[in-house]
């Protein structure tokens, strides 16, 4: 399948089947392709949380306006904004960078400065937005390697962010829950799948400028 291709594929699956389970294989290239996407900096202010566990699926269905895909899904994803992102966190990024392209200790201690002033300016509830924008590129590289391995996914924002905060114990990770992920595999009861995609024609979506 050509890229194009898959994504006409890919819809926001309404119904899972529960007794299809991802492999651990296809789950690994989704969550790399959620780890490659590009961030702010690189510095990645974000975690990604994976539920399997069918009590906690379960649980989650109330805290999500009781949509069945989190109970039914093979995975749950849960794209979490870092709430811990400081002057520290920032030169740890820095000397990852320089360890990874064998750079002397300390060459990007000025670049770390920099990052240090513009992302420290922000008070915290801007960091966290500013987190949150980037977790939404993961979110399109995830959803766009499922579309390419063939696992049904429904990206949602449908969901109580404090309930699953708490349910997940995210703020003992200094997380907070941004947007979700269920992959699996569709139900054939999903009537979702046969309706035609709804997208207003590709020449009123750009404006070119020059030829
Ligand atoms: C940020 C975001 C939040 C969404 N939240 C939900 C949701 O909570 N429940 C749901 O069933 N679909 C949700 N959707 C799916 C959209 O409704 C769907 O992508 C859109 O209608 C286009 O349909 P398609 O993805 O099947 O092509 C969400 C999509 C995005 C991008």
């Amino acid at each position: 399948m050509n890229l194009i291709d898959a994504f006409n594929w890919r819809y926001a699956t309404k119904q899972f089947d529960p007794s299809k389970k991802v492999s651990a294989e296809d789950l690994e290239t989704i969550l790399v392709a959620g780890n490659l996407a590009a961030t702010s900096y690189g510095l990645q202010p974000f975690k990604f949380v994976v539920v399997s566990d069918q009590q906690t699926q379960d649980e989650l269905v109330p805290f999500s306006y009781n949509q069945p895909q989190v109970s039914q899904a093979s995975h749950v994803i849960v794209l979490a904004a870092r709430t811990d992102v400081d002057e520290a966190f920032i030169r740890t990024m820095a000397r990852l960078t320089e360890k990874v392209r064998d750079l002397p200790q300390g060459e990007l201690d000025g670049y770390a400065k920099q990052m240090i002033g513009a992302v420290m300016s922000m008070s915290d509830e801007q960091r966290i937005h500013w987190a949150q924008k980037q977790i939404y590129i993961a979110l399109a590289n995830m959803m766009a390697a499922c579309a390419t391995v063939g696992v049904d996914s429904c990206p949602m924002e449908g969901f109580v962010p404090a309930q699953y905060d708490r349910l997940l114990n995210l703020g003992e990770h200094n997380l907070t829950a941004t947007v979700v992920l269920p992959v699996g595999y569709r139900s054939d009861d999903d009537e979702q799948q046969n309706f035609a995609k709804v997208r207003n024609p590709i020449d009123q979506m750009v404006i070119h400028h020059g030829v």
